[in-house]
């Protein structure tokens, strides 16, 4: 079966039917919606024995949810955590933002980049540095992960200036998250996570599919734990969203967006095991690319997989 058709509803289902056969024995008259209530319920309480977000990110997530903007409390909030600054400079100095003059502290940041900008790239690489555990997640290649997010964040981003959104800012922080929800199954679900990465890697599926095997897909996870922790909305969409196929009632632009820039990471080898199957071209499509514009943006990606190295090291 292909991961296209699995729905949340189709996943609710799936949980629903084989919860209820192993206990229907001593809880026959239980509805499917109890069912589904004590399924999250468990859920949600092993994603509860997840660290809060860290200090830094809950100031910076507060500043993105501030109007007006106080970029010295941003600046200092940044400039107060060592590893942060060092990652976000990395980020600023990247050929994808082409300084003219390196990019040495955080105030130049923001006055090259941006205010929008910088306040985005630290939201997304502090909440992603609260579940990294630096190069080692079980089941997979840490390496690999943290590739594959820093280019599918790159890659939404330049889709999104393409589109000319008015804000482009979120979908780099938004591809950066967009598979939250496999950090916190290697580390909440960690018996299910081997198993489900043991049969993507033997069995050669993606591991969306995978997932939803053992009914743990990481689009739900992470859009719990995402409004577990208040994220802004846009990327909580963009986590729940970003495996649904075009004619889905709830496919979203977000969503599609996140689907493709996560497709083409994979077809250039910055994936995460085999790649999921999607109709492109439907979905370029649906967002409004011109196909050939895809084709260019492929060429010019080649130095991407370098950048997303250099982050991690
Ligand atoms: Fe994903
Ligand atoms: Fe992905």
């Amino acid at each position: 079966m292909s991961h296209e058709k699995i729905t949340e509803e189709k996943y609710m289902r799936q949980v629903s039917g084989s919860l209820a056969s192993a206990s229907m024995a001593i809880h026959a008259h239980e509805t499917v919606d109890l069912l589904r209530q004590r399924r999250t319920k468990e859920i949600l309480s092993r994603l509860e024995t997840l660290p809060p977000l860290p200090a830094a990110a809950q100031e910076v997530l507060s500043i993105v949810s501030d109007d007006p903007k106080d970029i010295s409390r941003l600046e200092t909030t940044i400039s107060h955590d060592p590893a942060l600054t060092a990652k976000l400079l990395r980020v600023a100095n990247c050929a994808a933002f082409a300084p003219r003059t390196p990019i040495d502290t955080v105030e130049r940041a923001i006055v090259y980049l941006g205010f929008q900008e910088v306040k985005h790239i630290a939201l997304g690489l502090c909440v992603f540095e609260t579940l990294n555990p630096g190069k080692k997640i079980a089941g997979i290649n840490g390496d690999a992960f943290y590739t594959h997010a820093i280019a599918t964040a790159f890659v939404a981003r330049m889709l999104a200036e393409e589109l000319d959104y008015e804000e482009c800012e979120p979908f780099f922080t938004c591809g950066l998250l967009h598979d939250l929800g496999r950090l916190a199954l290697a580390k909440c679900f960690r018996s299910e996570w081997k198993e489900m990465t043991r049969a993507a890697r033997e069995e050669e599926i993606p591991l969306f599919v995978a997932e939803n095997r053992l009914a743990y897909p990481h689009t739900l996870i992470g859009m719990w734990l995402a409004r577990a922790w208040k994220l802004p909305e846009i990327i909580v969409t963009a986590i729940a969203s970003h495996h649904l196929p075009v004619g889905h009632p709830k496919t979203n632009e977000t969503g599609a967006l996140i689907q493709l820039a996560d497709a083409i990471c994979h077809g250039l080898g910055m994936g995460i095991l085999a790649q999921p199957t999607i109709r492109r071209t439907q979905l370029v499509d649906y967002i409004g690319l011109s196909r050939g514009y895809i084709k260019d943006l492929e060429k010019q990606l080649g130095e991407i997989q370098g950048l997303a190295r250099g982050l991690i090291s």
